[in-house]
């Protein structure tokens, strides 16, 4: 006869295979969108490549459709590839489509929880919400920081003209220049000052960590307890190593502002808890660095790498701003923010230079709160929602021959009237109430800088030491982040007049 325990296991046992049926066969009278086969326990895990997601996610988009189902372990992952079904989901039904994954690896182990891509939806991310609105948003804040980035202007024309072959470093700057001021209210003129390097380093050092939400404690946090030692902890030590220097980094600025008078963003946040917020609300304030420099730094940075790469691939288009650009403005002044409505040409420009490599080629992912349907599929709660921005910038139904750069497809004609034009601002930028808070903020210290770049500087393709002109290739580094590979162009003052005016600037 059996002994208890030998009962007890079978029961056990018995129990099992009726939980995982019932919860198999749930899923399988569920309505889910198509999708490519995955296989038992990890879905679609093997399938993924590790480089170029979003273009291998835009392929199956076209054989399963613009709302597509993934499974990662036992994640639902619905991949959005059209703006339609993206502003269905994500924009008119925000109120449950707005929580966020749970970055276990990124926010709790790497020291990002102050970040707020890893803020789930509730008090904690309006509050901080409400902090980026008066800190980057606010019509009034706006304003203010025109002089601003006026002077950090001068400072990128001036390294323009003194070394125009580190226009990739020059670009870097001028972006923290102007974070760095908003956030700390510390004014830099290097990327070697103290704040830029730890910022960097902490930067560099969460990128490395890889996509958020995408290593397996994501999907297993019961991992995160795996002592560091243990032999297959390598994921521990990675993470323990990365937060020594994201700790530097959010703490660096963070205490420069408890003995600051500067006005600034993390004063003025400060000053609202009197200088000793509570615990959570000291990682939230913290956090700021990677909400402000972290989130501004490396996607503006990028918008301007690739509009000089796309000016160098694409000379008439150059020329054609430049037209514009004396037309409007003349050779006497500098343009400035007045003159953003007046040149149409450079707006269409900008528009091509967002569609053509969104620097978030899949946004962020958000996660829905409850159980859904859409288009008579069932999307259950708990899924990750992927809005596959790059497929949406690739829509031959919007963007006629898309790999082609033509500002021209945003310009109104006699057959296309504005309504019909989607710009890629209105989705490069992510959606709902999630949607990037620093977008007017970025958007004018990018057209800044490029409109001062078309007004005084000419772009042209280098040559080689043999002579021969060199096209940059369109090659991007793939990652949360989409960057142009390095690559070489010649810019250069457009007159001696130029070259006068530039040097007379108190940078
Ligand atoms: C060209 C520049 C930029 C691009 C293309 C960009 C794009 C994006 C995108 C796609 C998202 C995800 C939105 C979503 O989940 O639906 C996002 C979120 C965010 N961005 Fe930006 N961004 C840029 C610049 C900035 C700047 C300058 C700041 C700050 C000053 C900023 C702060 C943030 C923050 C804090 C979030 C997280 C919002 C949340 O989770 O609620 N971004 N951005």
């Amino acid at each position: 006869m059996a002994s208890t325990e030998s009962w007890e296991m079978i029961g056990t046992a018995l129990l099992v295979v009726v939980v995982v049926s019932v919860w198999r066969a749930s899923r399988e009278r569920r309505k889910l969108p198509p999708g490519p086969k995955g296989l038992p326990f990890v879905g679609n895990l093997w399938d993924m490549p590790n480089k170029l997601l979003e273009r291998t996610l835009y392929e199956w988009g076209k054989i399963h459709g613009d709302v597509m189902y993934l499974r990662l372990f036992s994640t639902s992952v619905i991949v959005l590839s059209s703006i339609e079904a993206a502003r269905d989901i994500l924009d008119k039904r925000s109120a449950w489509n707005s929580d966020r994954p749970p970055f276990v690896f990124f926010g709790e182990m790497v020291g990002q929880a102050g970040a707020l891509p890893c803020v789930r939806y509730g008090g904690r991310l309006r509050k901080v919400r409400q902090w980026l609105y008066d800190g980057v948003k606010s019509h009034e804040k706006l304003q203010s920081y025109q002089e601003l980035q006026h002077r950090a202007v001068g400072i990128l024309l001036r390294n323009l003209l003194q070394t125009p072959d580190q226009f990739m470093d020059h670009i870097h700057l001028y972006v923290a220049v102007i974070l760095t001021e908003v956030l700390y209210g510390k004014k830099v003129h290097s990327l070697d000052h103290e704040l830029v390097r730890v910022a960097e380093r902490g930067i560099d050092e969460s990128n490395n960590t890889g996509t958020p939400g995408g290593r397996l404690v994501d999907f297993f946090p019961i991992l995160k307890h795996v002592p560091a030692w243990f032999p297959f902890a390598h994921f521990k030590r990675e993470a323990i190593a990365a937060r020594h220097h994201v700790d530097a980094w959010l703490s660096v600025g963070y205490n420069l502002a408890l003995g600051t008078v500067q006005p600034c963003m993390l004063v003025s946040v400060l000053s609202q808890y009197g200088g000793k917020p509570t615990a959570i609300d000291e990682v939230d304030i913290k956090g700021l660095a990677t909400n402000v420099y972290g989130a501004g730094v490396e996607t503006s940075r990028s918008v301007l790498q690739m509009f000089i790469l796309h000016m160098t691939r694409n000379p008439h288009v150059f020329r054609k701003a430049q037209e514009e650009m004396d037309r409007v403005v003349g050779v006497d002044r500098f343009p400035d923010f007045g003159d953003r409505d007046s040149l149409p040409y450079l707006k269409a420009t900008l528009e091509e230079v967002y569609r053509w490599n969104p620097p978030l080629p899949m946004a962020v992912p958000h996660r829905t709160m409850m159980d859904d349907q859409y288009r008579g599929f069932d999307i259950p709660e708990g899924s990750m929602l992927i809005p596959n921005v790059w497929a949406m910038s690739r829509d031959a139904r919007y963007y006629p021959n898309p790999e082609q750069f033509s500002p021209e497809r945003y310009l109104p004609t006699e057959v296309k009237d504005k309504e019909s034009v989607l710009l890629p601002s209105s989705f490069v930028f992510g959606f709902g109430r999630r949607v990037c808070p620093g977008q007017p903020f970025a958007q004018a210290s990018i057209w800044l800088a490029v409109a001062n770049i078309v007004a005084l500087f000419d772009i042209n393709k280098a040559t080689d030491k043999d002579g021969n002109v060199v096209t940059p290739p369109a090659e991007f580094i793939s990652g949360f982040t989409s960057h142009p590979v390095p690559f070489v162009c010649q810019i250069q003052p457009r007159s001696q007049k130029i070259v006068d005016i530039i040097n007379q600037l108190d940078a």
